[in-house]
């Protein structure tokens, strides 16, 4: 009876069968139930049994090899299962969070600045950044050997490789240069906004930047006066620091209007009380303007005895300092998430 005894200890042991994993579960098929398997070889030996046993232990054989299968096959539906559970997508899951860009803070501003002469007629003008020397400073009334060329520490381009002297072709300095293209291109009335980045050969500190963002007005038509240019930089002014702003017009001196002017407006950190942000004074200095002089009218074609025009420039770092006290510039170029973070919201 040693057949039946092999059966026996095999049907013990099917209940016991446990795989890990799928290679597992196939080793204990071929193990068993293979062409070479212990069932099998059972099955072979079968044949040899006196035929008074045969019923009996043929009934115990078929039992093994049944409940063999069921076993792999019931370990196989576990692992299927859990693969499928693994492979299941949950669509009701929230997915990750996306993480949102800020607008750069001199964006921000440069847009409102725009917005805000937008309403009263402005509209929007581009220009070259490389340009040449009439465009930002022949044409503005600059005499040819004015000191202001040096005095806006221009970045001249060498036209040809390792000649320093100056050239022609340079890196503007302030985005003029855009009011001078459109005074040669178009007819007036012109009333322009030029926004833009400009270029100045200064040495890299928390106060002063190598480039930085201006954005100049220009309008010319018939009789336009000074009242006109200080009304709309006073509309300006409250639009962008609130209602209570005051202004303060102080003489200046620029070589492309006359008269020309520098303009504070009453300090928004203080409220004109007097801090340490406005040195005392209650005033801090915003923007240049004038009345366009005569002769860059002239020089640009258009008669000056007709027309007659205002123009203002503001530097947008100067402006996004003053909205959102920003102490250090380096901080608008270094692309600090942790910096441009906090402007979320805006
Ligand atoms: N272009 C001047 C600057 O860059 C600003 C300015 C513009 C002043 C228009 C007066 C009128 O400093």
């Amino acid at each position: 009876m040693a057949l039946k005894d092999n059966i026996q200890s095999l049907l013990g042991q099917v209940q016991e069968m446990k795989a890990a994993n799928a290679e597992e579960l196939e080793a204990l098929r071929i193990k068993y139930l293979s062409k070479k398997g212990e069932i099998t070889a059972l099955f072979n030996e079968f044949r040899t049994v006196p035929s008074d046993q045969k019923r009996e232990l043929g009934q115990l054989l078929n039992q093994l090899r049944q409940e063999t299968e069921g076993r792999i096959n019931e370990l196989r539906e576990q692992f299927e299962a859990k693969q499928a559970e693994a492979d299941r997508l949950d669509l009701t899951r929230t997915p990750d969070p996306i993480a949102l860009g800020t607008r750069h803070p001199l964006s921000l501003v440069r847009e409102e600045i725009e917005d805000i002469f937008s309403r009263i007629g402005f509209t929007i003008a581009q220009g070259p950044e490389v340009e040449d020397d009439k465009h930002v400073y022949g044409m503005l009334n600059f005499a040819p050997e004015h000191p202001a060329r040096d005095m806006q520490d221009t970045f001249f381009i060498e036209k040809e490789k390792g000649v320093q002297k100056p050239t022609d072709v340079l890196l503007r300095s302030h985005t003029s240069s855009v009011q001078t293209r459109v005074m040669t291109s178009q007819k007036p009335p012109i009333r322009v906004l030029c926004p833009g980045r400009v270029y100045r050969n200064e040495a890299i500190s928390a106060r002063a930047h190598c480039f930085f963002h201006q954005v100049e007005g220009l309008y010319i038509d018939k009789n336009v006066s000074f009242a006109d240019l200080r009304e709309a930089l006073l509309y300006f002014s409250k639009e962008m620091f609130g209602p209570e702003t005051k202004i303060r017009l102080r003489p200046s001196y620029f070589p492309f209007t006359e008269p020309s002017a520098e303009m504070d407006i009453s300090c928004n950190i203080c409220g004109g009380k007097g801090c340490s942000f406005c040195k005392g004074t209650g005033w801090v200095e915003i923007l240049g303007c004038g009345m366009v002089d005569p002769n860059v009218l002239e020089a640009c074609g258009i008669d000056s005895k007709e027309y007659s025009g205002y123009a203002f420039g503001m530097g947008v770092e100067r402006i996004t300092n003053l909205k959102y006290r920003v102490k250090d510039l380096r901080l608008f170029s270094e692309n600090d998430v942790r910096f441009l973070k906090q402007f979320e919201s805006c």
